[in-house]
This record gives C-alpha cells, structure tokens and sequence, in this order.
C-alpha cells in the first residue's frame, strides 16, 4: 500500500520512476512489451533502407545512408538496454522477434522501390517517429525516457537528411521529380498509421496516459504530423495524395481523410507486403551472429577467470 502510494506520488509529480523502485506488475508489462517493439521497430527499420546502400548514386549519399542505419543499430540498442532494465532479457525479445510473436511499426513491412524512397523514409516516417518519440522524453520510466532524448537528436538529422534529398531531386529532371511523388503517395497513408489505431479503438491509449508512459493519444500526434507536415510539402512542391486535406480556420488545424484500416490490421496481422521477408532476414542475421555470440561469451568468461586468477 506504502509503496503503491509512493508509485503514484512520483507519477502525480511527474518524476520519474527508476529501475529498483516499486512498480505496479501491469506498468511493467506495459512498459517491456512497448520499449520491446520499439526496438524491434528499430532494428528491423534498418532494412528497407539497408537494402539501398549498395547502389547509392554517389559517395556522400552512401556516407549519409551507411550513418543513418547505424544510428537506427544503436536505437535499438539502447532500447533493449532499457528493456533489460525492466528484467526482461534481450535474448528473449529477440527469439518473439524472430519467431514472429512480437511485433514492430507496420511501415517497415513496404518496400522500397527507389532511391527517392530514402528520402521520403527520412522525412515522413522519420519525421513521424520525432513526433511520436518527442512527448517520450518525459514518459515516467527514467532509462525508457534518457535513451529517447538522445535518440530524438539523431532523428531530427535522419529527417533532415531526407528532406534535403527530396529537395535535391525536385530541383532535378522531371524523371527525379516523378520518382519523388510516386514515393510521396506510396508511403503517405502508411506514414500515418504508424501513430496508431484512432483513439476510440486503441485499447492501451487511456491506461498508457494514466500511467504516463503515453503523454499524448494517437489522434492527438497524427493531427500533429499532418500540420507539420502540409507547409513541408508544399515547400518541397509534392503533393500529398489525399483530396480531403484542406486547413479548417475553425479547428486551427488541417482536415484529413481516414487511413484504409483494414490495410493498417492487415500488415500488423502479418500480411503486408514484405512482413515475412524482413523476419526471415532477421532470423538470418541472427542465426549467422551465432559465433561471434559465442566468441565474446568465451572471451567475457577467459578475461573474468583470468582476473579472478591474479586477484
Ligand atoms: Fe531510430
Ligand atoms: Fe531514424
């Protein structure tokens, strides 16, 4: 009860709550499964955009891309770091990954057709990630919120470098501007569901804001990304493949059409179009890692025994 209370002390304060405090058994469930997905968003985010490393058009281009998905490497990294904190074992995550029990954002789950796909990862489903990733600054659980400030500063630089792609290709030959709008209106819509269920279906959002995991609903960030995003678009000289975005001077905010749901549950449910392609790379690169696994394991044990030896 003491500890209960003090739980929801640091909660109604907006402190954090640490590793070794006490925590409700459901907030740490919450916590696990969603830093979990995140970090399988992460990781296996480094796949559609890997895929173009080889064939970069030129050298500064491949030095931005080889970068960027590093970075989401290390996203990852931190993120299951935190997860572990939380008692959950990474080996373990990682086998729900890969045997598909566990789930990652459904946008990684299209291809990427060309090299303009880069860019628009960068600007939209990065830029929608920032949105997403930001408000976690401050979620309650400390590691969880302290890996996202660092990785929101690498974001801003993926969205970044997108955008300057993007522009780069607009002011190119009428071929690059068509590749650019042909990427624009394949990743749009999925773009937009990476912020989730609308708010009336998410059964997670009102128990997450309570919490203070969540500090915003799904709703709540979408309408973000779209005002953010509109004036972007237009600067660029895309357009956006959706007839009922229009700015509403009432609301202070634009008006959108409904993402296809029906897609959105499909591709979270397993069936998008490249869902079993990505896990079956991972499950790869996770089965050929076996030995260097086992080399470090081998080389911790060595180095432990040789200074129990000297002490
Ligand atoms: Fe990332
Ligand atoms: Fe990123």
């Amino acid at each position: 009860m003491e500890l209960e209370a003090e739980f929801e002390r640091v909660l109604a304060a907006d402190q954090r709550v640490e590793p070794r405090d006490w925590m409700p058994d459901g907030y740490r469930r919450t916590l696990v499964r969603q830093i979990a997905q995140h970090a399988h968003s992460e990781i296996i985010g480094m796949q559609p955009e890997g895929n173009w490393i080889s064939r970069a058009p030129s050298l500064r281009r491949k030095a931005i891309l080889l970068a960027k998905v590093q970075d989401e490497a290390g996203h990852g990294l931190y993120l299951y770091a935190a997860a572990e904190t939380l008692g959950a074992d990474r080996a373990d995550l990682t086998e729900r990954l890969i045997t598909g029990r566990q789930k990652y954002s459904s946008i990684f789950n299209y291809p990427t057709l060309t090299f303009a796909d880069v860019g628009v990862i960068g600007w939209l489903v990065d830029g929608a990630a920032i949105c997403n990733q930001v408000p976690l600054c401050r979620t309650s659980y400390g590691p969880y919120a302290r890996a996202m400030i660092r990785v929101c500063k690498e974001e801003s630089f993926h969205q970044r470098q997108g955008y300057e792609l993007l522009a780069t290709m607009m002011a190119g030959t009428d071929a690059q501007r068509s590749m650019v709008q042909d990427a624009v209106d394949r990743w749009w819509w999925p773009s937009l569901m990476m912020f989730g269920p609308p708010d009336a279906e998410s059964a997670n959002t009102e128990r997450s804001v309570a919490w203070r995991i969540k500090r915003n609903t799904n709703d709540e960030l979408r309408q973000k990304f779209v005002d953010m995003t509109v004036p972007q678009a237009a600067k660029l000289g895309v357009t956006l493949p959706d007839p009922e975005l229009r700015w509403n001077a009432e609301r202070g905010h634009h008006d959108f059409g409904t993402p296809d749901w029906d897609e959105f549950r499909r591709v979270v449910g397993g069936d998008g179009p490249c869902n079993a392609q990505r896990v079956a790379h991972r499950r790869t690169a996770h089965e050929e890692g076996e030995w260097v696994r086992a080399a470090a394991t081998a080389h911790a044990a060595k180095r432990a025994a040789r200074e129990a030896g000297a002490a």
